[in-house]
């Protein structure tokens, strides 16, 4: 019989060879990525624009899992340009050399463009690029744009990482089925260069699974031994840039994501399996599965829907969490009961999800006054609600303080949601977005589109 360490390697090897890019896979997205730079060059020289192509990102390091190559470059300016010209003559250039491309903006403008080889018995090849332009700074730490410390990490890496690759890509295979691979907002993992760092840390993929197995709030990892960021206290991880000592490369990582992996450690060491590094492959729930699920629950689902802002994604998630979280203390604060909420966007359309514990209410409310024994407020309180002219209120004494029974406005959460939405802060965009129009809609009442489908299978899946 094996033992676990010979099982974990067996296993590592095995996946190994199936995300690994066979060198037939690097010859050509090297000869790719040298053409695209090449013709970066050579029109810039044509238009008379200062600037030059470097590649970066996981193609530049041979760390990119098989059949994602996703060629990065990145296109230097001089740092004394305006940041105006360096987007008009960067996305001029970057569009002058690409087959076909479309405009994108991350915290930056950038081009995402596609390249066709015509090798392989004239079968036309798709690769993907992000054509991407910044400004060459001396030191990532002076950067003018938030792109300028990439082409630093990459120096940083690749002058270190020959011999680790194979690490780094079980790392990312193994982040990508916990669904904790990638810095965008949606998903607040670990980014491709944070695997990298984390591999040069702990040099293996095993070691690093034992580290992460013990990791406490805080951990703070820091290669080169010269961080100087403090942070606030609120990272569960802190990974020290090298190239920039004041910045921790692990800022986007959620709490959750860092609870995910620190548990998928220990139960892979415990028991090592393929099925870590095969991605879930999920059919969507249906509506009757969801109504199943419903009344075996007993909770309540209220579904608020509108139009998804025109935003990038990593604009639009934290907008929508933002108001997933105003919306639910306004449905706590009129006295139900929330019991999970999340958030989705699919196609056109954005979703603020609700399961409720109470959902529905009695007209009658608790309204608790202050201490008989504080004379003045309690002038005040018995001014206000017995002489009204809604006609007398009922007093009790409860705890000592005064309690009048008054209406609530509202018994029913849907007629809240209709009513009181707009009065939540719900972001710019959002609100914007919800003044047009929304609907709320309860348990059957709520239609699959496929998408969602997927998503309430996430939603009740969980890790
Ligand atoms: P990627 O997201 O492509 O990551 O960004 P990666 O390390 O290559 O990993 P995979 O294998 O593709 O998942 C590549 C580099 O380019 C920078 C990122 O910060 C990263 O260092 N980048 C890319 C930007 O800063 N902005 C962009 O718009 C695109
Ligand atoms: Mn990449
Ligand atoms: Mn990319």
């Amino acid at each position: 019989m094996m033992n676990e360490n010979e099982e974990l390697k067996r296993i590592c090897k095995e996946v190994i060879e199936q995300i690994r890019p066979d060198e037939e896979d690097r010859r050509r997205v090297k000869a790719v990525t040298d053409s695209i730079i090449a013709k970066i060059n050579e029109k810039a020289l044509e238009m008379g624009i200062e600037a030059h192509a470097i590649s970066v990102g996981s193609t530049a390091r041979n760390t990119w899992v098989r059949g994602e190559a996703d060629i990065d470059i990145f296109i230097m300016f001089p740092a004394d340009l305006s940041e105006v010209d360096l987007k008009e003559k960067g996305l001029a250039l970057a569009k002058s050399v690409s087959d076909r491309c479309v405009e994108r903006y991350a915290s930056h403008p950038y081009i995402h463009a596609y390249f066709y080889d015509a090798e392989r018995g004239g079968r036309r090849t798709e690769y993907e690029a992000d054509l991407v332009p910044c400004f060459s700074v001396k030191e990532a730490s002076l950067l003018k744009s938030a792109v300028d410390r990439t082409p630093f990490h990459n120096e940083y890496v690749v002058k270190r990482i020959y011999g680790f690759e194979d690490e780094v890509l079980l790392l990312k295979q193994f982040m990508k089925c916990l669904g904790i691979y990638g810095s965008e907002q949606r998903r607040k993992g670990f980014a491709g260069y944070l695997c990298e760092l984390l591999i040069l840390h702990y040099s293996s993929f095993a070691e690093l699974l034992r580290n992460a197995s013990r990791w406490q709030y805080g951990e703070r990892i820091d290669l080169e031994g010269q961080g100087t960021y403090k942070g606030e206290g609120k990272d569960p991880l802190i990974v020290i840039d090298p190239v920039d000592p004041n910045r921790n490369v692990a800022a986007a990582v959620s709490e959750y994501s860092f609870c995910r992996l620190i548990d998928a450690s220990r139960d892979f060491l415990v028991q090592p399996s393929m099925n870590f590094f095969l991605p879930r492959k999920e059919e969507p729930m249906s509506e009757a599965e969801f109504m199943n699920l419903v009344k075996e629950r007993g909770t309540e689902f209220v579904m608020v829907v509108f139009e998804a802002p025109d935003e990038i994604e990593d604009v639009l998630f934290p907008q929508l969490r933002k108001a997933e979280t105003s919306v639910k203390n306004m449905i706590e604060r009129n006295g139900f009961e929330v019991y999970r909420s999340d958030v989705c966007v699919e196609g056109d359309k954005a979703f603020l999800l609700f399961e409720l514990l109470v959902w529905s209410l009695p007209r009658i409310k608790k309204h608790v006054g202050p201490p008989v024994t504080s004379e003045y407020h309690s002038e005040q309180f018995k001014g206000k609600y017995i002489t009204t002219k809604l006609g007398k209120k009922t007093l009790f004494i409860e705890n000592g303080r005064y309690v009048v029974e008054v209406e609530r406005n509202y018994t029913d959460v849907v007629s809240l949601l209709k009513n009181e939405l707009k009065s939540c802060s719900l972001g710019k965009h959002v609100a914007e977005s919800t003044d047009k129009g929304y609907g709320v809609f309860r348990n059957e009442e709520i239609k699959f589109s496929e998408g969602l489908g997927y998503f309430f299978r996430d939603y009740f899946g969980g890790i």
